[in-house]
């Protein structure tokens, strides 16, 4: 027999219709949860939002084998997503380690020098950021991402991130190394400034290279550390920020994207 949506008794079963409508508001929320296709395309290609339109229209773009030309078309999660026949991934969050080389500059412009981030071959570079600025002269260790939360534990001055660099002194140290260590420790005078650096750890490794550990971020900071115990730093190169150290296989000018273990640490 055919479902009436009475029951026996003659009253109208509404069951059906109270489920339906939060089916309805599950599948609403959830289309407005997907990415339109042609910022899809955007994410995970260097094609602007008007060129990924135009290739849409042109039938470039397929989704799980079908054409579709709708640029409002919401991608379903898993959806095998191809241009011109090429399968197009959105990227998720990137993390990178760069062993900066000399005269390259931490700013996403290129000025005297050129930007760390135009020695990075990545898609949408212009969608990353420096985490922690070092001078033109100073190498190693530089940390970018896309990701600003990731970037601001490790810069925010609240968070007191330690990083530690390898520094090359013009004139050896003296004798008094342990009254040197003690200095760092109880924090330097830096000319121009109220307040004594935060504590920092001081290893020396030979009378004219050092390995400092800091916990700030000042202006020049190791420079002015040493220029205030009349010494001069000729080189300077970045080891570790937090517990992420430089990977040594990293030749100067080269970068890798960081382990899941690695951006974990941060
Ligand atoms: N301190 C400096 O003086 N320069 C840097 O690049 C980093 C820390």
């Amino acid at each position: 027999m055919a479902d009436s949506g009475k029951s026996q008794s003659g009253k109208t079963n509404t069951s059906g219709g109270s489920l339906a409508l939060p089916v309805v508001f599950v599948l609403f929320y959830y289309l407005l949860l997907l990415m339109r296709l042609d910022k899809y395309l955007c994410e995970s290609t260097e094609l602007s939002r008007a060129n990924a339109k135009k290739c849409l229209h042109r039938g470039e773009v397929t989704c799980d084998g079908v054409v579709v030309t709708n640029s409002a078309f919401k991608v379903p999660a898993g959806c095998d997503v191809r241009l011109l026949g090429e399968p197009v991934m959105v990227r998720g969050l990137r993390y990178i380690m760069l062993n900066k080389p000399q005269n390259t500059l931490c700013s996403t412009v290129d000025e005297v020098y050129p930007s760390v981030l135009s020695l990075l071959a990545v898609p949408k570079a212009c969608s990353l950021h420096i985490a922690g600025r070092l001078d033109a002269d100073t190498t190693g260790l530089v940390l970018i991402t896309d990701d600003g939360q990731w970037s601001h534990r490790l810069t925010s001055p609240a968070k007191a991130c330690a990083k530690r660099y390898r520094v090359q002194l013009a004139d050896p140290l003296g004798a008094s190394s342990t009254e040197l260590v003690a200095q760092f420790a109880r924090g330097i005078a830096l000319k121009g400034e109220a307040s004594l650096t935060r504590p920092a750890v001081l290893d020396i490794v030979t009378p004219t290279e050092v390995l400092l550990t800091i916990t700030e971020g000042k202006y020049h900071q190791v420079k002015r550390m040493f220029a205030a115990i009349g010494n001069k730093v000729v080189g300077l190169h970045r080891e570790q920020v937090g517990e992420i150290a430089l990977d040594p296989a990293l030749g100067a000018g080269q970068w890798r994207y960081l382990t899941q273990d690695e951006v974990g640490l941060v």
